[in-house]
């Protein structure tokens, strides 16, 4: 029988690690729910148990712990955030999977933060040396996860990742999701990833695009 896998979500009661979280609460995952601010993760846990009571959810309010305990650690804070948690977390994210979702954009939403050569997922790499970091869900957005479908066809949703057996188990978790987990590529591509991101929301700005209508175009 599978081992059941501990995920901790930083940043579970954001708009992105909230609707990851009640994604993943319908696998067989254990899913340890941290942020800022206890209150609104445990808020986010009783919904979660409330709408699926055979879900394992449970609010805790230290990120260390939380990672210490998880297999997986999914990244679900603002880019501006990450430097702060990966310091805490550096020590138990040893030899772990570690997601990163985030896009590093500048506040008006037209370009990003960083210099051109890297990513937010490569920035995090540097700051967890021994972590396997996997860029996923940076192309979803956070209302996508409650119907993640077009047309009677599951979303694609990109991961990017140097370790071939970590993107395999983040494929899983994709899937889970309700996403077709799609692999770009080395983790060099989340660059890629991260831009394209950046062009949708300035399409949406500009047109009232539908992002995951954008995305079908991709995969068609
Ligand atoms: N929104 C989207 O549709 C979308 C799509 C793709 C990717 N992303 C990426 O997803 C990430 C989160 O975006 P979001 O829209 O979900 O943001 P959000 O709604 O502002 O949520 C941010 C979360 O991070 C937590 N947080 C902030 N600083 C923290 C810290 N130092 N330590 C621990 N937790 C911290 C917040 O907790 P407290 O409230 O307790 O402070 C909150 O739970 C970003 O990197 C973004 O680029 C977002």
């Amino acid at each position: 029988m599978k081992t059941i896998q501990t995920i901790a979500i930083i940043g579970a009661s954001g708009n992105m690690g909230a609707a990851i979280s009640k994604s993943l609460a319908k696998g067989n995952y254990r899913l340890l729910l941290c942020a800022n601010d206890l209150n609104k993760v445990q808020a986010v846990a009783d919904e979660i148990i409330k709408t699926n009571p055979a879900a394992s959810a449970e609010a805790v309010d230290c990120s260390v712990d939380a990672s210490w305990e998880a297999d997986i650690i999914i990244s679900a804070v603002p880019y501006a955030a990450e430097k702060e948690v990966a310091e805490k977390i550096r020590e138990v994210a040893n030899q772990k999977i570690v997601i990163s979702i985030a896009n590093p954009l500048n506040e008006t939403y037209d370009g990003l933060v960083i210099a051109p050569d890297t990513s937010a997922a490569e920035e995090l790499q540097k700051l967890l040396p021994n972590a396997k970091v996997i860029k996923a869900f940076n192309t979803t957005f956070a209302a996508d996860f409650a119907t993640p479908v077009i047309d009677g066809k599951q979303a694609g949703a990109f991961i990017a990742g140097n370790d071939p057996e970590a993107l395999e188990t983040v494929s899983e978790l994709v899937s889970t999701a309700g996403f077709n987990p799609i692999v770009a590529g080395k983790l060099a591509v989340s660059g890629t990833l991260e831009r394209m991101q950046l062009l949708l929301i300035q399409l949406n700005m500009k047109y009232d695009y539908n992002w995951l209508a954008g995305w079908k175009i991709l995969h068609q």
